[in-house]
């Protein structure tokens, strides 16, 4: 494997001094590009075009043809462990997922297996293979997963859509050990395909704990931050890690002491009390609102300068938006964001 022509984000997850804050973006291959548009369409749906390495590969790749990005992030989806230990994904336009066959019952726990990352999830570990060599040494590829807590609230609600997580939170409060016995899979699944992607080649980790934010204190302890320091442990100091909660802003120093090379910041927190909370513990990924990408092209060079000076001098940002990009977004917009980090403050 050829070395890194560009290593700004791996330096900047190490804390090291770099020329200049290095950025990539969440969601940064997505429907805001008309090119991935016309690439899931030859694809026919969704799930097809994660399941086809060529395809996934050639989604992942056109974000960093069109911006002079600092990472490429593999091309898939959180829900792949779920769909492969059996639930039945569907993703429909307008929809977002679902699953056939939720978790309803304790007794389906006992029932569910771990997936093999190499059987049933090949389909990605092949992916990762194919980016690397497509990438050539460009860029960092990161690979990811969805937390514990984020995937079983998917698995027990049956889809998204309710933001309320009435289902999950019942086990939450009445059936704590099932859902304890649930995420202990889980867990153990997303550590087994976080490890095959490094092994198949990724150089950085991610966990998006999308729904984090939606427990009280206690219970995000319990249920979504001991799960997701078991995965950094388990991973070790191998590969660096990115840990994200949305929502999260009020345990930002918990989410570091698990060990994790950098926090993922939402947009509702200030990078510089972030900063001040965890000091030179780990680095800081973030956190600029999506939304701001709606407004006018000053207005973005304003915000990402302010985002630059809220982190300060001194090494350890990845700049990010605080969430994924969505899909009405003008992609000149993008170039502007693009171009404003670079430029720097
Ligand atoms: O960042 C990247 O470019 C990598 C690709 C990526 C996708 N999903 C592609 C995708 C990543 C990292 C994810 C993670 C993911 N998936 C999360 C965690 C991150 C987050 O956004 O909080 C979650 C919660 C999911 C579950 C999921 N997948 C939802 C809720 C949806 C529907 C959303 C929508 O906008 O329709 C998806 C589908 C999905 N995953 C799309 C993409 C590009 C849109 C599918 C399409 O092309 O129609």
């Amino acid at each position: 494997m050829s070395a890194l022509k560009n290593d700004r984000f791996l330096r900047a997850l190490h804390r090291q001094p770099v020329d200049r804050t290095p950025l990539w973006i969440m969601r940064q291959a997505g429907r805001y590009l008309p090119e991935y548009r016309a690439t899931r369409q030859r694809a026919g749906d969704f799930l097809t075009l994660c399941k086809t390495p060529d395809l996934a590969c050639e989604v992942t790749l056109q974000p960093l043809d069109r911006f002079p990005l600092d990472a490429a992030i593999l091309f898939s989806d959180i829900l792949t462990i779920p769909d492969a230990m059996g639930l039945g994904l569907t993703l429909d336009e307008g929809v977002g997922p679902r699953f056939t066959s939720p978790i309803r019952e304790p007794a389906q726990i006992a029932r569910l297996g771990v997936p093999d990352p190499e059987g049933e999830l090949r389909y990605v570990m092949d992916a990762v293979r194919l980016i690397k060599r497509e990438l050539d040494g460009r860029v960092p590829l990161i690979g990811f997963a969805g937390s514990p807590w984020t995937l079983a609230t998917y698995m027990i609600e049956g889809g998204g859509g309710d933001h309320d997580f009435k289902r999950a939170k019942q086990w939450v409060y009445a059936q704590p050990d099932d859902l304890h016995r649930l995420l202990a899979i889980v867990t153990e699944s997303v550590i087994q395909y976080l490890r095959a992607q490094r092994a198949a080649g990724v150089d950085a980790l991610m966990v998006f704990d999308t729904w984090g934010g939606a427990l009280a204190a206690d219970a995000y302890r319990a249920f979504s931050l001991n799960y997701m320091a078991q995965i950094v442990e388990a991973l070790g100091d191998e590969v660096p890690t990115i840990l994200f909660t949305k929502g999260g802003g009020h345990w930002l120093e918990a989410i570091a002491d698990t060990g994790c090379s950098a926090v993922g910041c939402d947009w509702t927190v200030s990078l510089a009390d972030a900063r001040r909370r965890i000091g030179s513990r780990c680095a800081l990924q973030g956190n600029l609102d999506p939304a701001i990408l709606r407004a006018p092209i000053p207005v973005i060079e304003r915000e990402v300068a302010a985002t630059l000076n809220a982190f300060g001098a001194g090494p350890g940002h990845v700049f990010n938006l605080g969430h994924g990009i969505t899909p009405d977004i003008n992609p000149d917009h993008v170039a502007a964001l693009v171009a404003a980090v670079h430029r720097g403050i």
